[in-house]
């Protein structure tokens, strides 16, 4: 079995004036300790498919199929059992870190409460594995950030502190929601640079959603495409590029080696 696997996985919303299915009968095997890049144009259903392996939908949405991870459905289990799997083996990173975390509480505070409550370590312990994730996502100096609060720190600090929170009971798969989103061009590679030595070091699979389709080629080693709520293509990166087989893959590709490649032109003209 696969590391990750949605069956014929359904969300939809109920609503009194006519349902909205977001996500439409997608199968998708996950490797495991592979980064992988869930890309497609905007309301394709990605997102809705994120928080659907965790049932995190509001309480009008219907999902049906399977998630299979390790050896159970995810999606037949208790949310007693559920809620020991998200935040220790599974965690889901926001694009707005400000959202995930509580602004009148030091960071310190809600670093530390994760692997209290997950791992029964006592609080120096906590603040050990606390600091030496900081470090881990590249934060200097983690005991002074420890200290601050989130309205302190910048959007790249930010989002930092956010993965740090996300990988601190070291989980086994990480999904990352446009985790680049508001940040400028240096802080997204910055930030994509160091979700790929977090997920090495502590052999987390990711599955990040993405619109960037340089950090998608440059970062994953597979690309899945969805489209009005299916998944039209998976290929590995790779081939993807170089070769995509779904017109509307087709699409994107060219677009984004036509944008690439005009960016250069741009940039060679200005050195003219
Ligand atoms: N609570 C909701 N009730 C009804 N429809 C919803 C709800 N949340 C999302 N949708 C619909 O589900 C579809 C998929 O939304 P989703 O947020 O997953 O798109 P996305 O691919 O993540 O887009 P983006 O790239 O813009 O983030 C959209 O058509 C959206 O309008
Ligand atoms: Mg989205």
């Amino acid at each position: 079995m696969s590391f990750l696997e949605l069956q014929n996985l359904e969300s939809t919303f109920v609503r009194e004036n006519g349902n909205v299915t977001a996500v439409r009968g997608v199968d998708l095997e996950v490797v495991r300790c592979s980064r992988h890049a869930l890309i497609g144009q905007t309301g394709a259903g990605k997102s809705i498919l994120g928080l659907s392996i965790l049932r995190l939908l509001p309480e009008n949405a219907r999902i049906t199929g399977k998630v299979l991870f390790r050896s159970g459905d995810l999606l037949s289990c208790t949310e007693k059992e559920l809620r020991d799997i998200r935040g220790k083996e599974i965690i889901m990173v926001f694009q707005n870190p400000l959202a995930t975390l509580n602004p009148v509480l030091s960071i310190e505070k809600q670093l530390c409460e994760m692997p209290m409550h997950h791992e029964g370590l006592n609080l120096c312990e906590a603040k050990a594995r606390a600091e030496q994730m900081l470090e881990l996502c590249g934060l200097r100096e983690p005991q002074k950030v420890m200290k601050s609060h989130p309205f302190e720190m910048s959007g790249g600090m930010l989002q930092r502190v956010a993965i740090a929170m996300g990988i601190i009971c070291r989980p086994s798969l990480l999904i990352a929601d446009e985790p680049f989103k508001g940040l400028d061009v240096s802080l997204q590679k910055q930030v994509a640079s160091i979700l790929y030595k977090v997920c090495r070091e502590l052999e987390i699979t990711l599955l990040i959603i993405t619109h960037n389709l340089k950090v998608a080629k440059s970062l994953c080693d597979f690309v899945s495409v969805m489209h009005r709520g299916k998944i039209v293509e998976t290929a590995n990166s790779k081939n993807f590029f170089s070769s995509p087989c779904h017109p509307y893959s087709k699409s994107i590709v060219n677009a984004f080696k036509t944008f690439s490649g005009q960016l250069r032109d741009y940039q060679d003209h200005d050195r003219d």
